[in-house]
């Protein structure tokens, strides 16, 4: 079976945007793989999160991962920093990335630009610690979304340099991966854009009934189609693409209907949309509370991933030492 390694970031809890842009997708392809899926931690360490909430944030989303229905007796699921030979081989990575490709990565110079005053040397091999996530398990795939293919061919990069190095066909280049259908991008409320933690425009996983039907209400719309059939504004199309995604095919219609002949309210789709979306998130919130409730199983689940995650990260790690000259006296 193929090994497919992917992780979420613990900087707060999971969007619809994650469920179908990357959690859905996991979900079905655990059985068909050797599975590795984690909470990277570490990463999230570039934005300084605050110790009191660190922890809660890396519990929040194994128990979302699990509430999803990935089945750690299936996948290996996993914390990244339980595993010390992630850090070691991002050590050796780094000793053979070059300053000029880092800096040239897009996701470095958008923050850059975008925190002038927090470019840490974290934000800088933040490509090499994936590279290390991914390789560390000797990965051939990696489901992830179209703004982490750069970080991939970094991966590749490193990868391919290593073997070239020590003349040696030890790491495979692992390539970006979706099961079965094409991914579909969830927009965000705010007219623009894709759904995203930090934009403030998502519908979390666990947000209660009220919260969505707020959220929903007020999501970007304007006054309306003014002739027949006129192609939908960005911010109207968005609401079509979530109500596709939650919505029976028969509602869509119907408010695809009422928008052709400009007979649409917004209001009423809003309300039909945010009632669809809690149909289909209720479930969700019920487990995750439940999970998270579960100390005992979450401490089990961590436990179990982390001891299988390791057996596959130390091997890696003896050879990649051996590899490299590293003897024992
Ligand atoms: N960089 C990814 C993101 O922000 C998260 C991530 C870290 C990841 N390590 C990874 C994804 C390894 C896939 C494989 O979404």
């Amino acid at each position: 079976m193929d090994i497919v390694v992917s992780g979420i970031r613990s900087t707060g809890k999971l969007h619809l945007g994650n469920y179908f842009g990357a959690l859905k997708n996991f979900v079905k392809m655990q059985h068909e793989n050797t599975c590795y899926f984690f909470i990277a931690d570490f990463h999230s360490l570039t934005t300084h999160p605050n110790p009191a909430d660190l922890h809660g944030s890396v519990k929040q989303v194994l128990a979302e991962y699990l509430a999803c229905g990935l089945d750690p007796e299936v996948a290996t699921l996993y914390v990244q920093s339980d595993i010390p030979e992630i850090p070691e081989l991002y050590l050796l990575l780094n000793m053979n990335a070059y300053l000029g490709e880092l800096e040239r990565c897009t996701s470095f110079k958008d923050k850059v630009r975008s925190q002038p005053n927090n470019v840490n040397a974290g934000l800088l091999t933040y490509p090499t610690l994936m590279a290390a996530d991914i390789i560390i398990h000797k990965a051939h795939k990696v489901p992830v979304g179209k703004d982490q293919e750069q970080h991939l061919e970094m991966t590749r990069t490193f990868a391919n340099r290593f073997n070239r190095l020590y003349n040696v066909e030890y790491f495979p280049e692992p390539v970006a991966y979706n099961f079965g259908e094409q991914l579909v991008k969830i927009p965000g409320l705010d007219g623009s854009g894709k759904m995203g933690k930090s934009e403030g425009n998502a519908i979390y996983l666990s947000d209660d009934p009220e919260t969505i039907r707020k959220k929903v209400m007020k999501a970007v719309s304007d006054s309306g189609p003014t002739e027949p059939n006129q192609p939908k504004p960005e911010a109207i199309q968005n609401l079509f693409t979530i109500m596709s995604v939650v919505s029976k095919p028969d509602t869509l219609k119907f408010f695809e209907e009422k928008y052709s002949s400009c007979e649409i309210r917004y209001g009423d789709m809003k309300k039909q949309l945010a009632e669809d979306i809690t149909l289909f998130t209720n479930p969700f919130r019920e487990k995750i509370e439940s999970i998270l409730a579960d100390s005992d199983y979450l401490r089990k689940v961590a436990k179990m991933g982390a001891e299988k995650a390791r057996e596959s990260a130390t091997k890696t790690l003896a050879e990649v030492r051996e590899i490299i000259g590293f003897r024992k006296f």
